[in-house]
């Protein structure tokens, strides 16, 4: 443990013991990238909930889908020596902030109040470093859903496809119909999104090898040709004006009308919702064809800094037990479109999409079937998932001959980065 971490730790230890968190509060400041209309309505329900406690919030939003800008900026407040509070963070950058002792310690609270009976194991792997917490799990999103118009599914005949096969002529049917088959926003983050589906359709193993163990052959076979063959087949379905588009803004045309489907994490859902819209009337929710059980999970984690200020710690213990909290799991996560981040929350409050993302998530686990995505950080450290990005964008965008040739690339480019 470093002098940072053994710091944090003796105070988080001291507030056990001595005092009421809520009394001895500071306002938390909050570096975060929840920017769109559904995200912002999810971030209430947690100002509202620390308010409720007197927890007061200091805002800084970072917009940028996926927290690239957001991770730039924390790096600036960081190198300042000025971290904020808390902060959202995916996966493997939470190890990499512990590694650097720059994160507290949140034991005492996970110990009270019995985070490790409760948490997912997959998600401990990165709430948790050297058998500390350093992070508060607020809830489990996955990249590997489809988001269709009811409207528009129900003119290409109303069948949702379960397969590649089906999934191509659904989008030629729309296509056919005049309208873009496929929502997109050419960003490197919402390509390799759209990439973990497609990789994982190919069989969990392939997943597995290629993005979580890095496998020089599964990363450069053809397996994975094939797999940008499909990314380059999807291409062709979206429309002239996707590059730079905001993730959100895809959303939007597929709840407009304008577009048929957008492949997305669960966090569209929130759009969808935000906008007065219901599963199964005005849209359907299904998994990437082909990855039925299998699921590529994303968790957004709020890490604790390690910050001088008994009171400030005192907030830090504060907001992560109530993001712990099993209603507020609840409440969060049906407007956040995402599933709790904790097994003992009923499914009550969750629509059939919410539903059927916490039974996928059970089956999924049980089965050997859950992975991290690798496009929001939780299959690899920052500089691989980088130059994973680098490949797949170039791929999306025909800069290859073939999905042969982007395999090569994509193998040099991982094997350059490790
Ligand atoms: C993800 C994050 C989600 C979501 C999305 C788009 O990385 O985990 O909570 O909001 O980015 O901003």
């Amino acid at each position: 443990m470093t002098k940072t971490m053994m710091k944090g730790f003796a105070s988080a230890l001291a507030l056990t013991v001595g005092m009421s968190a809520a009394a001895q509060a500071a306002d938390v400041e909050v570096l975060h990238w929840w920017t769109s209309g559904g995200e912002a309505a999810a971030l209430n329900v947690l100002k509202e909930d620390l308010a409720s406690k007197g927890i007061g919030w200091v805002d800084m939003p970072v917009a940028g889908g996926g927290g690239e800008a957001a991770m730039t900026a924390l790096r600036a407040r960081v190198t300042a020596g000025d971290p904020p509070t808390a902060v959202q963070m995916l996966g493997f950058d939470i190890q990499d902030w512990a590694a650097e002792g720059a994160l507290g310690n949140l034991d005492a609270t996970a110990a009270a109040e019995g985070w490790d009976a409760v948490v997912p194991t997959a998600l401990q792997a990165f709430s948790k470093y050297d058998g500390h917490w350093i992070a508060a799990p607020v809830n489990v999103h996955s990249t590997n859903w489809v988001w269709i118009s009811k409207a528009a599914l129900d003119a290409a005949g109303g069948k949702a496809p379960e397969t590649w096969e089906e999934l191509v002529a659904l989008l030629d049917a729309m296509k056919a119909n005049g309208i873009t088959p496929l929502a997109h926003g050419g960003q490197p983050w919402q390509d390799a999104t759209v990439f973990d589906g497609v990789v994982l359709s190919l069989g969990t193993d392939f997943y597995k090898a290629a993005l979580i163990d890095l496998d020089p052959a599964a990363l450069g076979g053809e397996q994975m040709a094939e797999a940008f063959n499909r990314l380059i087949k999807l291409r062709s379905y979206v429309d002239d004006n996707f590059s730079g588009r905001d993730w959100n803004l895809a959303s939007a045309m597929v709840i407009n009308g304008e577009a048929g489907m957008q492949m997305m994490g669960d966090w569209a859902k929130g759009e969808f919702l935000k906008a007065g819209k219901v599963p199964g009337t005005d849209f359907v929710c299904i998994r990437f064809p082909g990855t039925q059980g299998a699921v590529t999970f994303n968790s957004d984690q709020f890490a604790m800094f390690g910050i001088e200020g008994e009171d400030k710690v005192a907030a830090q213990a504060a907001m992560a037990s109530a993001i712990l909290n099993p209603t507020f799991q609840s409440a969060f996560n049906v407007v956040k479109g995402s599933v709790p981040a904790r097994t003992d929350v009923p499914n009550d409050a969750f629509d059939d999409c919410g539903k059927k993302g916490m039974a996928d998530l059970a089956e999924a686990n049980t089965n050997g079937k859950l992975f991290g995505s690798m496009a929001h950080g939780h299959a690899a450290p920052a500089a691989v998932k980088n130059a994973l990005y680098d490949v797949v964008t170039a791929a999306f965008n025909g800069e290859y001959a073939d999905g042969a040739a982007a395999a090569t690339a994509l193998a040099e480019a991982v094997a350059a980065a490790q």
